[in-house]
């Protein structure tokens, strides 16, 4: 597999530079923070989730990795302004901002064999029941890799402060994981996902700190000592 660093490049200089659209020969300047904590969380949860051991249907860890490391690359593509906009979006702006998962798959889809990882990215915004985006996709149908990155996702975006509002506790968020389970989340992800005791949680968010400390370097440290034959081969 070609490593994600291919896609992690600089945000051009300079605050006139105009934002590159997808196909502009300039998208490789785009920018996706690795070292910002929440994708590190991500790849760490999404890992462990996957390991629990309750996940019956065969996968690959790295797709998991991957799909998990680089889920919101397409945010890259999004207007700045409304990105951060410090205020409740439009809905000319959220239709925006959700086209992040269907660009960030045609970015990855652009490595030669990472068509699944691809994919996962695409689907990251799927629901279970069918109601999410882009395609509306329901159950199997989504790859495995976006069902777990869709729990993990939600748990990080939970137990996070947010300018708006303190984070949950622990076992407040696994309350919600738990609830969405059969609607937004795959049972067996969140079956998954309960296994792993709330104190557990605690100790992935402080490892994950740590490992934010020096970014990518650190979480492909921390998942490259896994046993390359658990890394490669189905789960
Ligand atoms: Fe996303």
């Amino acid at each position: 597999m070609t490593d994600p660093v291919y896609l992690l490049f600089h945000r051009p200089e300079g605050p006139d530079t105009p934002s590159p659209k997808p196909g502009d020969p300039n998208e490789s300047e785009q920018y996706l923070d690795l070292s910002n904590p929440h994708i590190l969380r991500m790849a760490l949860f999404s890992i462990e989730i996957a390991r629990s051991g309750a996940v019956q249907e065969p996968c690959v860890l790295d797709d998991i990795y991957f799909s998990a490391l680089l889920h919101d690359v397409g945010k890259t593509m999004l207007r700045e302004e409304v990105l951060n906009k410090p205020a409740p979006l439009t809905p000319e702006e959220r239709a925006h901002v959700e086209t992040h998962a269907a660009l960030g798959g045609e970015m990855v889809g652009q490595i030669p064999g990472w068509e699944r990882v691809s994919r996962s990215v695409r689907a990251h915004h799927e629901w279970w029941d069918g109601s999410g985006y882009p395609d509306r996709l329901q159950g199997e149908t989504i790859p495995l890799p976006a069902r777990i990155v869709a729990v993990a996702d939600v748990f990080d975006a939970l137990t996070t402060r947010r300018p708006y509002r303190e984070p949950l506790p622990v076992r407040a968020a696994i309350r919600h994981i738990r609830n969405g389970s059969g609607t937004h989340f795959d049972p067996e992800v969140v079956e998954a996902f309960l296994k792993i005791p709330d104190v557990e949680w605690e100790h992935f968010r402080r490892q994950a700190e740590l490992l934010a400390s020096d970014g990518l370097i650190q979480i492909h440290s921390w998942y490259f000592q896994l046993d390359e034959n658990a890394r490669r081969s189905e789960l």
